[in-house]
């Protein structure tokens, strides 16, 4: 059988135990909502359609994810996951095998669904189950000579069924027509008064089909989280097995357990990363890429052998190989650093670009400029490249010598091999090779009076 596939994500629950004006799906793990997480998991299926059902503050969900790929169903009452499941239904296509995931079960694995997907057919029912030591709170698995016949709640279990051990994930597979059949049968007739999807497998046997159960890779990935301590537990978790992916890729972390990753960092071999970064969105670190504590980096790349050192922040960044940043550098978005380029501390960089061996040690503000080979900006340069309306570009050719505490007043054009003079205001074009002096002459008086008090 080769059905395809729709995916229904049940997402209209409160999620009061989250103590929070955000709807719970929308909590961040590693940076993204969780509902996020378990969509682009389904996209990886390559699914005919996705379904949401949202509920409680579902114009906030809706707005947030902001995808057009998806199908948002609304469930005005939470009157239980089979009737969830159910308002979705008119939308699906009678001919699809369809799976049912949770938008607070953020970390389920694109494999484990995959098998799942493989395991169902016109005559099986796919359910992921694991077995827990407590299993407390879970849908029980109730099988029969080692068939599985029912799911029971927790609150409607007798003891025995308590000690079960194995668990409903509530993710299952099952094709659309038997969806249709089943979920018209349901009853809220009990202990929470809801219409249980549960209730469907008892349906699903007494109609002669198989259930199958497949298990998860990891009980993490079917982790639902309902309070911050689950929430930050799931994200430790995912912390991890990043940390494990990037060690297997070749790099060295300072310690496994103090890195973050919000995104997609790549690596190549020998990087070095020391305790406490944050990678943020798309990063990538090429061969030898060795980067300090403390460094907040997002949307950059980092070309071979640079280093990065503590407490530098780098924010769509260009920094191509054997250059050396920080401590303690900020680069802003259009930052664009050639090889061997070195930046200091306190030295800021927008918008603009230093070709190969330029340096910037101490104390500066670099915008909208675009800076020659082997340059050396002098502690607290400033390019003044605002003028309260727009903004101006400063020029600079190669092997220009900038005097410390300098202001460029942009526009300006600085030539190749010219020189300003310490403490410079520089307003007009220099041209090669020339000396700039922009300042006030020193006087030195004789017989001066300190001011003094009485
Ligand atoms: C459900 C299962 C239980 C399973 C557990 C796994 C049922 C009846 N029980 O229990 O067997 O072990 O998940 O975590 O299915 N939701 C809606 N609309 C509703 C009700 C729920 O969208 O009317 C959504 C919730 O937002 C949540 C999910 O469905 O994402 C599960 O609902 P929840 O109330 O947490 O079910 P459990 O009681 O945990
Ligand atoms: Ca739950």
């Amino acid at each position: 059988m080769n059905r395809e596939i729709e995916v229904i994500i049940l997402a209209a629950g409160q999620g009061s135990r989250m103590r929070s004006k955000l709807p719970k799906v929308l909590h961040c793990v590693a940076g993204k909502p969780m509902l996020s997480h378990v969509i682009n998991s389904a996209k990886v299926l390559a699914p005919r359609a996705i379904h949401v059902v949202v509920g409680h503050g579902g114009d906030q969900v809706i707005a947030a994810i902001d995808d057009d790929v998806l199908q948002w169903v609304r469930q005005e009452q939470q009157l239980g996951t089979g009737h969830a499941v159910a308002q979705a239904m008119p939308n699906v296509q009678a001919d699809s095998l369809i799976l049912i995931a949770y938008g607070d079960v953020p970390l389920v694995n694109s494999n484990t669904l995959s098998a799942l997907l493989a395991t169902a057919d016109d005559t099986t029912l796919a359910l992921l189950t694991v077995t827990l030591d407590d299993p407390s709170n879970y849908g029980r698995i109730v099988r029969r000579d080692g068939e599985i016949c029912a799911i029971v709640e927790e609150k409607d279990a007798d003891e025995d069924q308590r000690c079960i051990d194995e668990i409903n994930t509530g993710i299952m597979v099952v094709t659309a027509e038997k969806l249709a059949r089943w979920l018209p049968q349901l009853s809220a007739d009990n202990a929470q008064g809801e219409f249980y999807l549960t209730d469907i497998i008892a349906l699903a046997v007494a109609d002669g089909m198989r259930v199958q159960s497949c298990e998860p890779n990891s009980v993490m990935e079917i982790e639902g989280i309902n309070n911050r301590l689950q929430l930050a537990a799931v994200e430790r978790y995912y912390q991890q097995q990043q940390a494990c992916r990037l060690m297997l890729q070749g790099a060295t972390l300072a310690d496994p357990d103090r890195i973050d990753v919000r995104g997609t960092l790549t690596v190549g071999e020998d990087v070095f990363i020391d305790i406490n970064c944050v990678f943020i969105g798309r990063v990538s670190l090429a061969d030898g890429v060795c980067i300090g504590p403390n460094c907040v980096i997002e949307n950059s790349t980092v070309g071979q052998g640079t280093t990065i050192k503590a407490n530098s922040v780098l924010e769509q960044a260009e920094v191509a190989a054997n250059a050396d940043i920080g401590p303690f550098a900020r680069l802003r978005p259009g930052a664009v650093l050639a090889d061997g380029v070195k930046i200091g501390n306190f030295v800021e960089v927008k918008n603009t670009t230093l070709a190969a061996g330029s340096k910037a040690n101490h104390l500066a503000y670099l915008g909208d400029a675009v800076i020659g080979q082997g340059c050396n900006i002098g502690a607290g340069t400033i390019t003044c490249n605002y003028d309260g309306a727009f903004k101006h570009q400063t020029t600079l050719g190669d092997d220009v010598f900038i005097g410390s505490n300098s202001t460029l007043v942009a526009p300006i054009t600085i030539a190749d091999g010219a020189f300003v003079g310490a403490g410079s205001t520089v307003t007009k074009t220099i041209e090669p090779n020339q000396l700039a002096v922009g300042r006030g002459k020193q006087r030195n008086i004789d017989g001066w009076k300190k001011p003094a008090k009485g």
